[in-house]
């Protein structure tokens, strides 16, 4: 399958992206033909007043999904920006796209209301799920790895492909496939106070961090409200170093932490250091590659450079394919 998906440059990535979104693409990379980009255009849509925040974010993005092992030898890792076939595509697909269908995309007004700060009555903004589709449908991809907010997006670009199909070409000879959606399940790795991890939280344990860093923001976790004295017995279920646990810890670990919670035999430091143990051995060699690969920024522009030349021709070759479709190839 030709697997495609992106990512809003947000700078540093925490352990909530890797066990939501990253672990899954190292996943496909290994059995899928796989396109991982950086969607430089799409934080625009909501963050065009402050441009240059983007060249530092998405260095440091890029750098962490490397880091993590999203490998350049399996797939293909480029800045959409980079590609600029995909704003042809969208200015396009506008053109067919009857706007009652970005209107009723559910995150149009949810984001609208939720970032009052921002002025997003704009034309982008409302556009923004379409560049979506032109992103999918350039690579012809098979399936889209997205979380469950994303999926009224795919659901759009399967009516965009549809429409396309139908207004341009012979019903046995579409031009896009139709992408199906792979449902990234939520994950389940809570932040550091048992909300969402994010960083408007300040809850993450960053990829890349000091291990001291790490190592103190754990030993600080807030653990069951209950257990005040060392003494108290407490409840790992409302606790969230064992939301924690149930994720890194084997069986006879957790059942360990459980029995020693709930009869106080042990203390929360004791149990924070099983867990520090599972933590260190992930984190380390994320860290250590991290710190290799900004210390030889030129190396890191090559492989982005040859990423965007790989989507390029691959964009390049829809586009023809396109172009012809709509009648546009001049041949001046
Ligand atoms: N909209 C996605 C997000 O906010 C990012 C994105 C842009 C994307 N283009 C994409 C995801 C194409 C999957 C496929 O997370
Ligand atoms: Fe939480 Fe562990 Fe303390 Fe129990 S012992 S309250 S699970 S940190």
């Amino acid at each position: 399958m030709r697997i495609l998906s992106g990512m809003r440059p947000t700078g540093r990535l925490h352990l909530g992206h890797k066990k939501g979104v990253l672990d899954n693409w190292l996943k496909l990379q290994d059995e899928h033909h796989c396109f991982f980009f950086a969607a430089d255009w799409h934080a625009l849509t909501t963050d065009y007043a402050n441009p240059g925040i983007v060249q530092q974010t998405i260095w440091d993005m890029l750098i962490d999904w490397l880091a993590v092992g999203i490998d350049p030898e399996k797939c293909v890792i480029f800045i959409q920006s980079e590609v600029p076939q995909h704003a042809e595509l969208h200015l396009l697909f506008s053109f067919i796209t009857p706007l009652p269908w970005l209107e009723r995309v559910p995150t149009y007004k949810d984001q609208i209301e939720q970032l009052r700060e921002k002025d997003l009555g704009t034309y982008g903004f409302l556009g923004y799920p379409l560049l979506q589709s032109a992103d999918i449908l350039m690579y012809r991809a098979d399936a889209v790895p997205v979380g469950e907010d994303q999926v009224p997006h795919v659901e759009l670009t399967r009516e965009v492909a549809r429409r396309f199909n139908h207004l341009y070409r012979k019903p046995d000879q579409p031009l896009f496939p139709e992408p199906e959606s792979l449902l990234m399940p939520a994950s389940k790795l809570p932040g550091l106070d048992g909300r969402k991890m994010s960083k408007s939280y300040n809850n993450t344990i960053e990829l890349g961090e000091e291990w001291k860093v790490t190592d103190k923001k754990v030993r600080t976790m807030p653990t069951d409200p209950a257990r005040v004295r060392r003494d108290d017995p407490g409840t790992p279920e409302k606790c969230p170093v064992w939301d924690f646990h149930k994720l890194y810890s084997t069986e006879e670990e957790r059942a360990e932490v459980h029995a020693g919670c709930t009869s106080a035999g042990i203390g929360c430091l004791d149990c924070k250091k099983v867990l520090l143990a599972h933590l260190e051995e992930e984190l380390q060699p994320i860290r250590e590659r991290r710190a290799d690969i900004a210390a030889h920024p030129d190396d890191l522009r090559d492989v982005v450079r040859s990423g965007n030349e790989r989507a390029r021709i691959e964009a390049e070759r829809t586009m023809e394919k396109v172009r012809r479709t709509l009648k546009m190839g001049y041949r001046v």
